[in-house]
């Protein structure tokens, strides 16, 4: 069609006022705000190595969601004040009782078999009845979300079907579900719009807070146990080059840890601009895409690094301190320290000119990239959360990282000294 630029249906009369429109896409924003603090409050949690990866993509992707939605809503006659509040109580209830999700197969089932696909159906409702003309902006972001929603609740199918094999039947599963249908019942649905009953429904599970672990878990029964030191390969070559890069391989594979120390970052710090959780949301992903790095270049060389020992350091040993010192340690400890020579380039450079991988050397190319924007994000983010200036935040992480390499050597000695004497 020539006219309207395309836009097909011009005449008809839309279903929402501003404000009504204003509203729904409130409740939009809120659902993917919450989606992403129970991934990341889970991603230390969850035992499944897909799932904890994937949780990493789609709390990006909510977190842009989120923060294209906030945008549009600030351009239908809403204060921004209105951004930071909970449009309605029983929503409020669904998230919390999903954030008490007891297994990987709750948790999946929980955000891709009933809070995604309610999503997805109330955007293609949003996106039908909305005034073509006036509405075109707002149709132009749920159809961006709804492709990645197509994706995600695609993904989490099949990993429903993957966890229900390796897991018995679970009486308490579909009880979970019911409980999660029914509340958003008595919230009208996902966008309010259906009948909804006289009284509120009450907290099952959420009368207790929900606590993030005290050590992050991997699967054990498909993963090797967790360790405070780096292990390397199975067998490490005796040529000194292609040992080290195999050790890049899986020196690389092993940040999911740093993914999930920001992870609890991002959880378990509250009351921070928006901005500061779009910018962790994002770089706890660029983490998981290095462990896929990783795990990608591991697997073209054939070895097999689930059954490993799996390094989680990074969480494990900051999991005790306030999410500023933990955030100073990685971002500015770890990460601004890794933009001195050789750190980071030296990694690239290794890769391409010394062990000659082009994959390897591609990966540490993004790697280094990311690492740069990380350090910035460092030095915005850490001396807000600390509350003082990146001089006193640079003394703070240079002493949690003693206090860190202390335990990692502990452990790397006990590690060698058990290795001798097999
Ligand atoms: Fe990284
Ligand atoms: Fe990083």
């Amino acid at each position: 069609m020539l006219s309207y630029a395309g836009i097909a249906n011009p005449h008809a009369l839309g279903a929402y006022s501003v404000e009504q429109n204003a509203r729904l896409l409130q409740r939009y924003r809120y659902i993917h705000e919450r989606l992403l603090r129970t991934a990341a409050g889970h991603l230390p949690a969850r035992e499944n190595w897909d799932l904890k990866a994937a949780l990493g993509k789609h709390l990006y992707e909510d977190a842009e969601a989120a923060d294209l939605l906030r945008q549009r809503i600030a351009e239908l006659r809403t204060s921004p004040a209105a951004l930071s509040r909970e449009p309605d109580a029983a929503l409020g209830l669904l998230m919390d009782e999903l954030l008490h999700a007891r297994s990987d197969l709750e948790l999946t089932v929980g955000i891709y078999a009933v809070i995604k696909p309610a999503l997805l159906a109330a955007y293609r409702q949003h996106m039908a009845v909305t005034q073509q003309i006036v509405d075109q902006p707002t149709i132009r972001i749920l159809r961006g979300i709804a492709l990645d929603l197509e994706e995600q609740i695609a993904w989490g199918g099949e990993m429903i079907g993957e966890l229900e094999r390796l897991s018995a039947g679970n009486g308490e599963l579909v009880l979970f579900k019911e409980q999660l249908n029914s509340i958003m019942a008595a919230a009208g649905g996902i966008a309010g719009l259906g009948k909804k009953p006289p009284q509120l429904p009450g907290r099952i599970r959420s009368q207790q807070p929900y606590v993030l672990p005290v050590r992050s878990v991997r699967d054990p029964r498909r993963m090797g146990p967790t360790t405070l030191a780096r292990t390397g390969v199975a067998q490490p070559p005796d040529d000194p080059v292609r040992r080290s890069l195999l050790e890049k391989m899986r020196v690389r594979q092993e940040e999911m840890t740093a993914a999930e120390l920001i992870a609890a970052v991002l959880y378990s710090q509250q009351h921070m601009p928006w901005a500061f959780y779009k910018d962790l949301a994002r770089h706890l992903w660029d983490e998981v895409r290095h462990a896929l790095f990783g795990q990608a270049a591991l697997e073209c060389e054939g070895e097999d690094w689930m059954s490993r020992p799996q390094y989680t350091s990074d969480y494990d040993v900051n999991a005790a301190k306030i999410p500023g010192a933990q955030y100073a340690w990685l971002s500015i400890g770890i990460e601004e320290g890794a933009m001195k020579r050789p750190g980071k380039a030296g990694e690239y450079e290794f890769c391409r000119d010394v062990a000659k991988h082009p994959l390897m050397a591609q990966f540490q190319d993004y790697d280094w990239a990311d690492e740069v924007v990380h350090a910035g994000l460092g030095r915005k983010w850490s001396p807000e959360l600390i509350g003082e200036d990146i001089g006193f935040v640079r003394e703070l992480a240079a002493q949690e990282l003693e206090h860190f390499w202390e335990q990692v050597r502990t452990a790397q000695r006990q590690w060698s000294e058990d290795a001798s004497a097999c």
